[in-house]
């Protein structure tokens, strides 16, 4: 019913993925298959596009505030597709989740505190931590020899019980590694921050992708002690390709915290909302659900075929994802140092990826494949990767 498999010319497009391409390799990279910055090369669903056309044509773009209709929305859709009972007072819009997250740090920690990452990690939690004048604890994850990433529970309970260390960035599910954190694996890490007074902040901008047999965990449906504990994010941007609308909404149970987040949030002159955003975010959740679903199934698609792109190369493994629409490459056994995969990759092979050095020092010798593109174009990148391997020899 809709389509995925048109490839969109992105010059006629501001596109901050394109434009570093062209940055970075130059006007003669018109041939260069992009498969980084998470945002999809899909048009969003029809009902939103639509809903936004009707929005243009009022003419009328003066100071809004949020509807009913729109906090309604999005606690129907939390609840239908999470299990999750959000109260309206609970919800704060904000201009995107990062602004959410650097908000949020401001309201719960002070500079010289330390905040838990797990890298490898979305590179901005260390900028968001950086800025905030926050040093970094980094609980790394770890991967095992069945190329899955687990957390090392015995270092969280150390850095948590860092008297510096006052909150904890989760990434769940987590970008890039594509792990679906698992009840029993949140519950844990709950557990160890409250027993040691560190205040969660859980990013689940993903949640709205997950493959078959996996079930993602929204953190604070763990229990009221531990939504007492925490902040999380939410947004139709990543579900819905919607990121340059800046929307997504906040949820916080605690009345105290929410106080500080809103103080947080005022002290820089509050949080912005769009007019479009809103429209969008509201027109997605009510009227998206065909579209996402039928997304889903050609994203399978897609990780199949990756998947036997992967098996048949000698060096590379994929770290199976869990979630997400974006998958990890382990290059580790072609042999090559950082530097050399990230130029390979994008001079011989003609792909520029997110390169794993980007996400930690854990994250050298990987690669982030973006999947949410139409597969004529992962299929380019596969063959442009497996040329240049044969080549080399
Ligand atoms: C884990 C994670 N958080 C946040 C963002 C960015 O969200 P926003 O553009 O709403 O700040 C991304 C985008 O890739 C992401 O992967």
């Amino acid at each position: 019913m809709y389509d995925f498999d048109t490839i969109i010319d992105h010059h006629g497009w501001a596109s901050e993925k394109w434009a570093e391409v062209r940055e970075v390799m130059g006007p003669d990279s018109d041939d260069v298959i992009a498969l980084s910055v998470a945002d999809m090369e899909f048009k969003t669903a029809p009902e939103i596009q639509e809903a936004l056309h009707r929005a243009v044509d009022t003419g009328i773009y003066g100071y809004e505030y949020c509807t009913d209709a729109y906090y309604a929305a999005v606690q129907s859709w939390m609840l239908r597709h999470h299990h999750w009972d959000i109260k309206r007072e609970w919800i704060s819009v904000s201009d995107g989740v990062m602004t959410g997250v650097f908000t949020a740090l401001r309201a719960v920690t002070h500079p010289g505190d330390a905040v838990i990452i797990q890298r490898p990690v979305y590179y901005p939690f260390t900028n968001a931590a950086v800025r905030n004048g926050l040093s970094i604890l980094d609980n790394e994850l770890v991967l095992g020899d069945d190329e899955r990433y687990v957390m090392d529970y015995a270092d969280l309970e150390r850095k948590a019980s860092d008297p510096r260390c006052t909150a904890m960035l989760l990434c769940n599910p987590h970008n890039p590694v594509g792990r679906v954190w698992s009840r029993d694996e949140l519950s844990t890490v709950a557990q160890i921050c409250l027993r040691n007074g560190v205040t969660m902040l859980v990013d689940e901008i993903h949640a709205d992708f997950v493959y078959d047999g996996h079930e993602v965990t929204m953190f604070s449906t763990l229990g009221e002690d531990v939504a007492a504990n925490c902040i999380e994010f939410t947004a139709p941007s990543k579900t819905f390709n919607l990121a340059g609308l800046i929307t997504s909404n906040v949820v916080i149970s605690n009345p105290e915290l929410k106080r500080r987040f809103d103080i947080a949030a005022d002290n820089v002159a509050g949080l912005s909302v769009n007019h479009f955003g809103l429209v969008a975010c509201q027109a997605a959740y009510e009227h998206g659900e065909a579209w996402l679903n039928e997304l889903r199934g050609y994203l399978d698609g897609n990780l199949d075929m990756l998947r036997s792109f992967a098996a048949a190369q000698e060096g590379v493994t994929l770290v199976e994802p869990e979630g997400t629409y974006l998958a990890w490459l382990d290059c580790r056994g072609l042999g090559m140092g950082s530097d050399e995969l990230r130029d390979f990759m994008r001079n011989r092979a003609r792909v520029f990826f997110d390169e794993g050095a980007l996400f930690g020092d854990s994250g050298k010798g990987f690669e982030r494949v973006n999947l949410a593109c139409p597969r004529r174009m992962l299929e380019q990148a596969c063959s442009g990767i497996a040329h240049a391997l044969g080549e080399r020899g």
